[in-house]
């Protein structure tokens, strides 16, 4: 866990502004609205608790959301008011039919190899009761696409310098990046990560290999349908009853 972790949230935290925060957890609200099922709502990869700590302080997911994360130093910074267990989500920490949901936001399901991606939807198919939703968020691979490279360099407000630099191989689906953050004070974190973007027929037939039906892909916050300028790709899927 390299990539994740203390470089991790550092490096990303700046660009996360309340307002997007803030739409993301009215997207999953509605998303969760009239939630039948009981039991908890697991927050996979929940990070420093983002969106738990919202969305499990009020509205319909009030008390119900459970976070889940492999890093202890996302753990111990984590925002105060959800409850959060420390597990591998390649092997999840939950009885088997029992999550009345999941969701994960940023790609955090597919920055695994490809054999992991499927492992990683049999466990959340495994703890999901039959009817749950998982909604997740990634970005569309044709965007990928379209701009495979990436590289930059910015001063963060706490005077932190950020380099990162990343190529897509349109063959394989793969993001590969590179990130390296120097602190004021000289010291220097770094690590590499690989994501996965799927081609949106390629990632139906993965979650319906797994036991999940997809439901809806947006391509937006806005519920806006996915399309060739969308910079999000956010399906909800349902596991299969029987
Ligand atoms: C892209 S971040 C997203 C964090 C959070 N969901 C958000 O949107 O701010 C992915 C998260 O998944 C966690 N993670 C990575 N590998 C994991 C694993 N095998 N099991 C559980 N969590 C993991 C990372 O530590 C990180 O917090």
């Amino acid at each position: 866990m390299s990539f994740f972790g203390e470089l991790y949230l550092r490096s990303t935290q700046p660009f996360l502004s309340a307002d997007i925060t803030a739409r993301e957890i009215a997207y999953l609200q509605r998303c969760f609205t009239g939630l039948s099922l009981p039991g908890p709502v697991a927050d996979l990869g929940c990070g420093h608790g983002r969106h738990a700590a919202p969305l499990n302080g009020s509205g319909p997911l009030k008390g119900r959301v459970v976070g889940l994360e492999l890093d202890a130093y996302s753990l111990a910074h984590r925002l105060p008011g959800f409850p959060a267990i420390r597990g591998d989500l390649r092997a999840l920490p939950f009885q088997s039919g029992s999550l009345a949901g999941a969701y994960a936001w940023y790609s955090t399901l597919f920055a695994f190899s490809e054999t992991e991606h499927r492992v990683i939807l049999r466990e959340i198919a495994r703890c999901l009761r039959p009817g749950a939703l998982l909604v997740f968020q990634s970005v569309p691979y044709e965007r990928l696409s379209e701009h495979p490279g990436a590289a930059f360099q910015r001063t963060l407000p706490d005077g932190s310098v950020l380099q990162e630099e990343s190529r897509f191989d349109p063959d394989t689906g793969m993001d590969h990046g590179r990130r390296r953050l120097t602190l004021p004070d000289g010291r220097v974190l770094s690590g590499v990560y690989t994501i996965r973007y799927y081609p949106l027929a390629e990632l139906t037939q993965l979650l319906e290999a797994t036991g999940l039906t997809t439901r809806w892909v947006h391509g937006g916050l806005d519920g806006e349908p996915l399309c060739s300028t969308s910079t999000d790709l956010i399906v909800g899927a349902e596991l299969r009853h029987g």
